[in-house]
């Protein structure tokens, strides 16, 4: 039975895992607090983080009606986040681990964005090409076996989840937007405005997003006031298409290079509606089978991490009370 921690951003989370039957799954987000600033703030993460830890695993204990001590791994993400709240859930699984007397496991909170697809209700196996975008990370990787990564593209700037919130705000959208462009863009026409779609060049399968922000504020910026109230669910259709066309593009150009005919997606983004209907469309016309984990599983968690942490080596004690965490860290090319 593994107990599951993510303090990575601004979500406190803990998880039971029992074989692959997730028993508990408790997200306390802290989004409110950040949206004060318009970001998220890594000093008011780290503390929230102290004050919630605690009671979110006293919560996912309870609710998987588990006994601590029936808990015989303890998985915690360590890299890559902010410093800070990365540390409150390390210091915590350390401590756990220590007190219960069994292994700790460090995970790459990105190999538990793609770990998010074995779980229930439709877990699914390797081969298959993974998209990861949130709003702190957009990357594109090949997994051939469980626990094998390789990176076959990644953001050279903004994240995906990032782009869509910074255009949500030029647009007059609240924090973090992505949810809110979504809804004002499904009554837009997406060829109102042509954004340009980052690095979009056959075989090219990094991302960039910075220069359709830059199109969108100078775009907004030499608008006609009318023009913008009467139209802003067009523009807000075809800002969000630019970003979804390159996610799309470049999924299936990198399954393609690796002739893989399944596709998986994870992060925040992958509740996008339209992303959601262009890939199906898309994996439907060229006969790719497309796995899309349930939003709650798509958005950081901490079954994920608990999921990643079945087929990766644990340290045992004493070995992990030397176990740090960094902010950097994604997927190896
Ligand atoms: O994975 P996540 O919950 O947190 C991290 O960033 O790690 O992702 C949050 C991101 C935000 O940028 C948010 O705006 C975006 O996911 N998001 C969406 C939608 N729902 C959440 N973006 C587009 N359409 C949505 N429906
Ligand atoms: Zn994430």
């Amino acid at each position: 039975m593994i107990l599951g921690i993510e303090t990575s951003c601004d979500d406190t989370c803990a998880a039971v895992l029992h074989g692959n039957e997730i028993l508990s799954s408790v997200i306390s987000s802290q989004t409110e607090f950040h949206a004060l600033y318009g970001g998220v703030v890594p000093e008011i993460a780290s503390r929230h983080h102290l004050e919630l830890v605690n009671a979110v695993i006293t919560q996912a204990i309870a609710k998987a009606d588990v006994e601590l001590n029936s808990i015989t791994r303890i998985a915690v993400t360590t890299r890559p986040g902010l410093i800070g709240a990365l540390l409150v859930g390390v210091a915590t699984a350390k401590s756990i681990a220590y007190g219960l007397g069994v292994e700790l496991v460090g995970v790459n909170h990105m190999e538990g964005h793609v770990a998010a697809n074995y779980l229930p209700p439709e877990p699914v196996e390797p081969p298959f090409v993974c998209l990861i975008a949130s709003g702190g990370h957009t990357s594109v990787v090949f997994v051939p076996q469980r626990g094998e990564h390789k990176l076959l593209g990644q953001t050279l700037d903004d994240a995906a989840g990032e782009a869509l919130d910074k255009g949500a705000r030029l647009l007059g959208l609240g924090y973090p937007g992505g949810a809110e462009l979504d809804t004002l863009a499904a009554d837009g026409a997406p060829g109102y405005v042509t954004f340009p779609v980052g690095l979009d060049k056959p075989g090219r399968l990094d991302f960039s997003f910075s220069g359709v922000k830059t199109a969108l504020y100078y775009y907004l910026r030499d608008l006609d006031p009318k023009i913008f109230n009467e139209h802003r669910a067009d523009i807000a259709a075809s800002y969000q298409s630019a970003v979804i066309t390159a996610l799309v593009k470049k999924t299936l150009a990198a399954a393609a290079s690796k002739r893989c005919d399944q596709i998986c997606i994870g992060g925040g983004v992958s509740a996008n509606t339209e992303l959601r209907r262009l890939l199906a469309t898309e994996c439907e016309r060229q006969g790719m089978r497309l796995h899309i984990p349930p939003p709650t599983l798509c958005t950081d968690n901490a079954a994920m991490i608990a999921s990643a942490a079945r087929y990766l080596p644990a340290k045992p004690l004493p070995d992990y009370l030397s176990l740090g965490a960094t902010a950097s860290g994604g997927f190896a090319a």
